[in-house]
């Protein structure tokens, strides 16, 4: 499926393009975000999570690895959003110990993930990914690049 690319000049206009994309998301899809340090996928989060009226602060998960917020559905219905953050992953060991399947296979949840590129890709199955690109010279310009993937059918001939 094509991507579709949007042009942030503000962490404002990054918050409001994940707002949108949230607008779309359903109970158990799983968001990946990709881009270097500081290109701005917390940010992109925070929006994700306004949709949702988060109260807590959205911070960056990089020394927990896991965060939990409580969210509302548009419907008023409970919903958690669990955000990842892979980027200090040492080994398999620890994927076991935080436990990232049984979050990520969490039906009734959002899941979103930094840094997927950490772990193999079978291990995120996303609904959309997400890249963000920065520019040299241009520290609030950012190109955000959404890729809605095609959910794999269970009669797909492998
Ligand atoms: N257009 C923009 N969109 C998003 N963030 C921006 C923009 N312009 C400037 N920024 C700044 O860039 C930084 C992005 O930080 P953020 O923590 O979201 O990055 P990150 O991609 O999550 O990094 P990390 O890989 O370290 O987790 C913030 O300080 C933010 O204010
Ligand atoms: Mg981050």
């Amino acid at each position: 499926m094509e991507s579709e690319v949007y042009s942030s000049t503000s962490e404002e206009d990054t918050h409001r393009i994940g707002t949108q994309l949230a607008s779309r998301l359903e109970k158990g899809d799983i968001v990946t975000l990709s881009g270097e340090l500081g290109a701005g996928k917390t940010e992109f989060v925070r929006g994700i999570c306004r949709y949702f009226h988060v109260a807590d602060i959205v911070t960056s998960p990089t020394f927990s690895i896991i965060n939990v917020y409580e969210g509302k559905m548009p419907s008023g219905e409970p919903l958690r959003i669990v955000h990842i953050d892979l980027y200090r992953l040492k080994n398999k060991q620890e994927l076991r110990t935080i436990g990232l399947d049984e979050w990520l296979a969490l039906p009734d949840a959002i899941k979103v993930v930094e840094w997927p590129e950490k772990v193999k890709e079978s291990l995120v199955r996303s609904s959309y990914h997400v890249s963000i690109r920065t520019f040299p010279g241009n520290d609030e310009r950012r190109q955000i690049s959404i890729e809605p993937v095609q959910a794999l059918s269970s009669n797909a001939v492998h």
